[in-house]
């Protein structure tokens, strides 16, 4: 991908390196930072080649600290709706992504930091990864999804509690509470545990791994009927090649091939 000002994309034998890149900045969120998360998002998933994505923040310091401050300052009532609509859109993509996606969290994950690694399928942090909704403290709720996806990971008294005294908390917290998957000590066990995951599912039936993440995110969505969605998946998933070559496998007792097909 070219022309990205605030994000790296490396994609590193069918794994995408995602890294949001204003370290300066703690990799605040502007605008031309989501638009370009999702000009990526809409990438990875029409790319055959690849099979996984770790999102991350660029430093020592933060994953991201939030929508970038600057810009919320300026907004209207009107625009307000629109900027907290779009971001949600992007976000949502990055959750319906056919791909799995790892956030790996090292340092601050605040407000649409948070909300960013929650859109993702799994997170790995790091033991000085802090996480919050801290949007109170400037007047202000989350707008990229986080009351609702936090109350969704961690249940409501929890999401109530901080989201609305606007604490951070530390990520043997944030795993004892399911926010997030593993904690590390150091970024470079992150990435190998992040790597360790996506390898593994990458093994897997692609088609079988995209209707996972349909019938999981169908939970969530109060229009849709999960269990007619699961019922359709489980049907795609036998019109596909690859279910012919996991059943023989099997029956042949040999390790499977799959091809996404
Ligand atoms: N938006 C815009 N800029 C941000 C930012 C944000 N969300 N978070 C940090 N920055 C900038 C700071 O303004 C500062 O820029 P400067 O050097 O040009 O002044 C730089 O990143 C470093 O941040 P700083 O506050 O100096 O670091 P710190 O170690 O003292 O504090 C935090 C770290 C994360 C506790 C603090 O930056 C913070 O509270 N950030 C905002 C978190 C937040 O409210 N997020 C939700 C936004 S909706």
């Amino acid at each position: 991908m070219e022309n990205l000002q605030n994000l790296k994309f490396e994609n590193i034998d069918g794994i995408v390196h995602l890294t949001v890149n204003r370290p300066d900045k703690l990799n605040a969120l502007n605008i031309q930072t989501i638009e370009e998360i999702n000009q990526a998002f809409h990438e990875i998933y029409d790319n055959p080649d690849i099979k996984g994505v770790i999102l991350t923040g660029a430093g020592e310091k933060a994953f991201v600290a939030g929508a970038d401050i600057s810009e919320i300052a300026d907004l209207t009532e009107v625009n307000a709706r629109k900027f907290a609509e779009s971001g949600q859109e992007v976000f949502a993509s990055i959750e319906n992504c056919h791909k799995p996606v790892v956030a790996l969290v090292n340092g601050f994950a605040l407000g649409g930091g948070c909300e960013l690694a929650m859109a993702c399928h799994m997170r790995v942090a790091t033991a000085n990864a802090r996480f919050g909704q801290p949007e109170v403290n400037l007047g202000l709720i989350p707008g990229y999804g986080g009351t609702q996806r936090l109350t969704q990971l961690i249940g409501k008294a929890k999401s109530f509690e901080l989201s609305m005294t606007g604490d951070m908390i530390k990520a043997d917290e944030a795993k004892s509470l399911g926010l997030i998957n593993y904690v590390t000590e150091t970024k470079e066990e992150a990435l190998d545990k992040a790597l360790e995951i996506l390898n593994k599912i990458g093994s897997k039936a692609p088609v079988a791994v995209g209707m996972v993440i349909d019938c999981i995110n169908a939970v969530y969505q109060p229009d849709e009927n999960g269990y007619q969605t699961e019922a359709n998946g489980f049907s795609t998933c036998v019109k596909t090649e690859d279910f012919k070559e996991g059943t023989s496998a099997f029956l042949e007792k040999r390790k499977p091939v799959f091809r996404g097909e």
